[in-house]
């Protein structure tokens, strides 16, 4: 089995399923034509001052997440990225290491970078909602969100992406606003700050659900053909 039919077989994707067509997906490999239109075809002119927004988070002590982390999670990637996943906040592992999605959920992150021709180094940038763990892997209260907010917002201005995946409910909530069900979010193209905004399941979800890593990989389609488009207008 090839590296890309193992990444699509993790993700559950059967060959009925494929939005996009393995062979051309392939075929791209020699004209690289896909890979142009998800790797910093756009420009981003991402240059404001990140030195310093990364030391104001990392010794942040505006919620009560302070006392019990070990490491304040920034984000990690290309700050000029087009493409801006949010996940909720770290976990245990992420907690230990500094990074985000460094675990069993972030592998399979990674192998969904992967199906769609990316990496976390490369023209994507990670974040979470909240940067510092909460105890016991519970979701973010509100207050921790709130105070975490303006953190998100400075990321998302100096990365200027292109598109933005949001990971499950708690970056839908906190991104989109409301308080609907996931399945309320997906399928449609959000805006968030006139940035085009796709909501999809959170990986963790996933490697419970193994079913809906189906309708994951459609939403990810979905926000690929929203990156094409926004290529094609540039041109
Ligand atoms: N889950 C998240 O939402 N973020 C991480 O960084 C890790 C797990």
């Amino acid at each position: 089995m090839s590296t890309r039919e193992e990444i699509l077989f993790e993700l559950g994707i059967t060959p009925r399923w494929k939005l996009r067509d393995v062979a051309e997906i392939e075929s791209s490999e020699e004209t690289s034509s896909s890979e142009d239109l998800h790797k910093g075809a756009i420009s981003s002119n991402a240059s404001g001052d990140w030195s310093e927004l990364k030391t104001t988070i990392e010794s942040c002590d505006r919620c009560k997440l302070c006392e019990s982390r070990k490491k304040v999670v920034v984000g990690v990637g290309d700050p000029a990225a087009n493409w801006l996943f949010i996940g909720e906040g770290p976990g245990a592992e992420e907690d230990e290491r500094g990074e985000p999605f460094v675990g069993r959920a972030g592998q399979l992150l990674d192998n969904m970078l992967l199906a769609m021709r990316l990496n976390r180094r490369e023209n994507v940038y990670i974040a979470n909602v909240v940067k510092c763990r909460p105890p016991g892997n519970r979701n973010p209260e509100p207050d921790e969100v709130d105070a975490c907010s303006s953190f998100l917002d400075q990321q998302i201005d100096l990365i200027a992406p292109q598109v933005i995946v949001l990971l499950g409910k708690v970056a839908a909530h906190r991104v989109i606003g409301g308080d609907g069900t996931l399945a309320s979010y997906r399928g449609v193209e959000h805006r968030y700050k006139n940035i085009s905004t796709v909501v999809t399941y959170h990986p963790a979800y996933l490697l419970r659900n193994q079913l809906d890593k189906a309708k994951a990989w459609k939403d990810l389609c979905f926000a690929m053909d929203l990156m094409d488009k926004k290529i094609e207008q540039r041109k």
